[in-house]
């Protein structure tokens, strides 16, 4: 049998997905699904333990979560879906990673310090495990051999680092690892309010499980748009100032000339705002529309989804313990 090739990202499981994740990154994943690829999507359970400290939101979510892979396309039998806490092999093969990391390099890094930013003020201030978090997630991608790590742009950091720590590893015991290659080829979709969506229930979001009607309201009364074009007939800039409407039309369609279509009729004032967020809400509607049909056939398959987690789990532990076993002999670590 031919090698497979190792494509693997994941998700926290802060809450449900929304629009963003959906379109941004699990419609990627499951483009990856097939051919020679064999994909590992997990979610981050340990890694939301960092800010998430209600048990029955981490319980919940996570199968949440596992529901909305499924409803998304990501297939079981294609790819291996599972919890990252279903692996503790990754615990230990993070502290190996740990025992190499430079703890200046860790704290300089981007996410790090937003993380860092959201416990500010707190009375302890950050806990470790934020700290240690990009060398986790080089175990998560390092681990099972990653080859490819699809991302959107706020992680590049954490995955360069595990480049480097790849790297430093196959310096000292060569071919241990395999050195990821990064794709940068999620869309960031704004926020209502043009800046980054937040969670599903948050403000500034579209929820996956929104109505049609939900999405047309949530549009009309705060979606952004140019806000110097006053007339339907004004002519708009949909490129730089339309901050929440042109962008995900732009994002969301698979062919330029529709959204090409849009910007004209923007720039030449032929198109409103209110038409054009009518226009997307109903595309929207339309994308997500099968994904809320699966979602809701899953709704009360907790078994079902257990099982995937379960299996999933059981087939990425084989083949993180494989690589930690070489590690561990390598640095010198002997299982009595
Ligand atoms: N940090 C990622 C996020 O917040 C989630 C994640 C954890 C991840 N481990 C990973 C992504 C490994 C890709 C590869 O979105």
């Amino acid at each position: 049998m031919k090698q497979q090739r190792i494509v693997l990202s994941g998700i926290r499981a802060t809450g449900r997905l929304h629009f963003g994740n959906f379109i941004g990154a699990v419609q990627k994943f499951v483009s990856y699904q097939g051919g020679d690829n064999l994909g590992m999507y997990f979610i981050a359970d340990w890694h939301t333990l960092t800010t998430e400290k209600n048990p029955n939101a981490i319980r919940n979510n996570i199968l949440e979560v596992a529901k909305d892979y499924l409803a998304a396309g990501l297939d079981p039998n294609q790819s291996i879906i599972y919890a990252q806490s279903s692996v503790p092999e990754l615990m230990e093969l993070s502290w190996y990673l740990a025992s190499e990391q430079a703890h200046k390099q860790l704290v300089m890094i981007p996410t790090l310090k937003d993380l860092l930013k959201k416990t500010d003020g707190a009375e302890t201030g950050p806990n470790f495990a934020m700290i240690s978090y990009p060398v986790l997630m080089a175990a998560d991608i390092l681990g099972p051999q990653a080859a490819l790590v699809p991302v959107g742009e706020d992680q590049v950091p954490n995955v360069e680092l595990a480049r480097d720590l790849a790297r430093k590893f196959n310096n000292r015991f060569p071919g241990i690892f395999t050195v990821p290659e990064m794709v940068q080829d999620m869309v960031r979709i704004p926020g209502l309010d043009g800046e980054k969506m937040g969670k599903s229930d948050a403000a500034n979001a579209v929820g996956i499980s929104d109505s049609l009607e939900e999405i047309r309201r949530k549009y009309a009364t705060r979606g952004v748009t140019d806000e110097k074009r006053v007339a339907a007939t004004d002519p708009g800039d949909p490129y730089n100032r339309c901050r929440s409407v042109y962008p995900v039309h732009e994002a969301i369609s698979s062919d330029e000339v529709a959204h090409r279509t849009i910007a004209q009729r923007c720039v030449a004032g032929a198109i409103g705002c209110r038409e054009c967020k009518g226009i997307l809400a109903d595309r929207l509607a339309e994308i997500i529309g099968p994904f809320q049909e699966r979602r809701h056939t899953l709704e009360c398959q907790n078994d079902y989804v257990r099982d995937v987690l379960h299996e999933g789990g059981k087939r990425a532990r084989v083949m993180v313990a494989e690589t930690v076993a070489k590690v561990r002999e390598a640095v010198g670590i002997e299982l009595f």
